[in-house]
């Protein structure tokens, strides 16, 4: 008889496993950047655009994406809003805190898709944490791309995230970088308005573009139908759906969007994948 290897159990995919808290950074009033190791184990391998359930014991579980850079094997990078309780628990731990990680979870950015031509990333508020990683990975292969112009929207200059990383890809990294806020002080020298007003006046060559959208639903829809004006292809415009999620692994339904579960089809996806879901996107 052969003697039969015994196989270690599969991991339980709901089991989270715990990181440490290594740095905590306020980036605004109420949104900060932790960063975290994992107590055993290796270190977690993403692709931009993914996102991992983030545990708070004793309080619950929340998806939140990898804001970190995937081309530097540092900490596992988050940055979270303070919306509700599991956020407010995640955004209140410490360095030293232990934390739990499932993931990473989802389909990315996808950015391959974009090489000889043009990128434009467009973000509003927290929306550019998942476009992050996507922005350190065209820095680190920046030759592969022609224009990239990333145009981002927050309510404020107090809320606008990661001024170095702006201040940097614009001037080290070759990307064109335009800000504008909502609502300003008289001190303010930038831009005021939508973040979707700028792209119809944007530097790129629609017919050669691929467009990365992060943001609330209505900058999402807003920004998609100015990119179908100016002629980027429909399967050329990706969107990174937020949906309320329990298990991020396909089991629960708690995404489904008619045939989709954002959790494992997404949360990237064409706009040719969500044209008939606008309607039902705030349900
Ligand atoms: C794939 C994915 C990636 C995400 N990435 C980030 C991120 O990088 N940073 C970050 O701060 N947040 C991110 N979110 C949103 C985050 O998951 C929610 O803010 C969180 O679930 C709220 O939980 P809570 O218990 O703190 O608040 P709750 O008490 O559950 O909700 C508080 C408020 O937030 C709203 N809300 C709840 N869940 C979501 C959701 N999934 N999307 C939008 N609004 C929601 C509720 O309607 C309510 O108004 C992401 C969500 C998804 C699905
Ligand atoms: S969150 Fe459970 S199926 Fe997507």
């Amino acid at each position: 008889m052969t003697a039969v290897e015994p196989h270690a159990p599969a991991a339980d995919p709901m089991l989270p496993r715990p990181f440490r808290v290594v740095a905590h950074h306020l980036d605004t009033d109420d949104t900060v950047t932790l960063s975290l190791e994992p107590m055993a184990g290796d270190p977690l391998e993403f692709a931009s655009g993914q996102f991992t359930m983030l545990h708070a014991f004793g309080v619950g579980e929340v998806p939140i994406s990898i804001s970190g850079d995937p081309t530097w094997p540092g900490p596992l990078v988050h940055t979270i809003r303070d919306v509700g309780n599991v956020t407010h628990a995640l955004v209140g731990a410490g360095v030293g805190a232990v934390v739990g990680v499932r993931g990473p979870y989802g389909r990315g950015w996808d950015v391959a898709d974009g090489i000889g031509g043009d990128v434009l990333l467009a973000a509003g508020g927290i929306g550019l944490a998942p476009l992050r990683p996507v922005l350190w990975e065209i820095a680190d292969r920046r030759t592969d791309f022609d224009r990239v112009v990333l145009l981002y929207g927050a309510r404020s200059p107090s809320e606008v995230l990661f001024g170095p990383d702006l201040e940097r890809w614009a001037q080290e990294c070759g990307i064109e970088v335009e800000v504008t806020v909502d609502y300003a002080p008289p001190t303010w020298q930038g831009r005021v308005g939508p973040v979707t007003k700028l792209i119809s006046r944007a530097g790129f060559d629609p017919h050669r573009t691929l467009a990365l959208v992060c943001g609330p639903e209505i900058m999402m829809t807003l920004s998609t139908q100015a990119l179908l004006g100016r002629g980027v292809a429909p399967d050329r415009v990706r969107l990174s759906m937020e949906r309320n999620m329990k298990c991020g692994v396909g089991l629960c339904g708690h995404c489904q969007l008619r045939d989709l579960f954002i959790c494992v089809d997404g949360p990237v996806l064409p706009y040719t994948e969500l044209v008939d879901l606008l309607d039902v996107w705030e349900l």
